[in-house]
């Protein structure tokens, strides 16, 4: 990878953060889109800093992103979309405003940018989203999360079919430890129930960049929760009968 040129979306938190890091690491010229610029000025990239540059543009604004080309280096080899966020509520305690920005950022702009950079891609580049294992399942108080989730793997999936020429790789944790339960839910009740099974967000960006070099298709991650919902998906209305309050564990 070394040389080559990545854009990465949330790359100044959490999971982001540690795959620009961990890029940079491998020699490799990084430009963060972000919306934040003194968050993104905070972090220190030590001596990294000079192949780390950042292109100011929020996800909710569709015009910044189409103008984003004009102050992007290209070519590029390869997207990381790692910026996202969900609500855990239920469906009728989402404001239309909460609700929007999830399908917008988790979703919507992912179409976008991939739209207005796909003409600066090298051949062969890689393209990876951040989604989740919430795509997989239904689940109370987290219906809008699950649902952009879901819908962000079918556009990859197709995606992957439509543009055989670029690598699409789709990453689904469970959940990461990482600032994204802050937002989530406050109260940070789910984040402290399921604080022991949380995967760590360095070993996850380095299964991320392995990913990319060995073109995976897939990473699910962890691996038993990934393997307990295929036995779901065979009979899941059964499932979310008999066991319900399994899928209302985001309350
Ligand atoms: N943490 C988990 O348990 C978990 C589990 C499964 C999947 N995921 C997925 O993993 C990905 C990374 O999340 P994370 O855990 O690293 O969360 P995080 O620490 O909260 O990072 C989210 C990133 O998205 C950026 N972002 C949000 N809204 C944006 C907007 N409108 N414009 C530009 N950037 C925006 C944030 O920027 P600001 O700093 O400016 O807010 C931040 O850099 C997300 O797609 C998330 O859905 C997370």
């Amino acid at each position: 990878m070394i040389g080559q040129h990545y854009i990465v979306t949330g790359g100044t938190s959490g999971l982001g953060l540690e795959i620009v890091k961990q890029l940079l690491e491998k020699g490799v010229f990084v430009t963060v889109i972000a919306r934040n610029e003194s968050k993104f000025n905070d972090i220190d990239f030590g001596s990294y800093q000079s192949k780390v540059t950042m292109v100011h543009c929020d996800l909710q604004n569709r015009e910044a992103i189409a103008n984003i080309t004009s102050t992007i280096k290209y070519p590029i080899n390869g997207l990381i979309y790692s910026s996202g966020l969900g609500y855990f509520k239920s469906v009728t305690h989402h404001s239309t405003e909460e609700m929007i920005e999830t399908y917008d950022v988790n979703l919507i702009s992912f179409n976008l940018l991939y739209n207005v950079l796909r003409p600066y891609f090298s051949k062969n580049a890689s393209i990876v989203s951040i989604s989740s294992q919430a795509a997989f399942v239904t689940q109370a108080n987290a219906a809008h999360y699950g649902a952009s989730k879901a819908a962000l793997n079918a556009v990859l999936n197709a995606l992957r079919i439509e543009e055989s020429q670029f690598h699409f790789m789709a990453v689904n944790p469970g959940p990461i430890k990482t600032p994204f339960h802050e937002k989530a839910d406050p109260s940070l009740k789910y984040a402290q129930k399921y604080e022991t099974v949380m995967i760590d967000p360095q070993q996850l960006a380095k299964d991320i960049l392995i990913g990319i070099i060995k073109r995976k298709r897939e990473i699910n991650q962890p691996k038993w929760m990934h393997s307990l919902l295929k036995i779901y998906q065979l009979a899941p209305r059964t499932f979310e009968q008999w066991l319900t309050p399994l899928f209302k564990n985001k309350s």
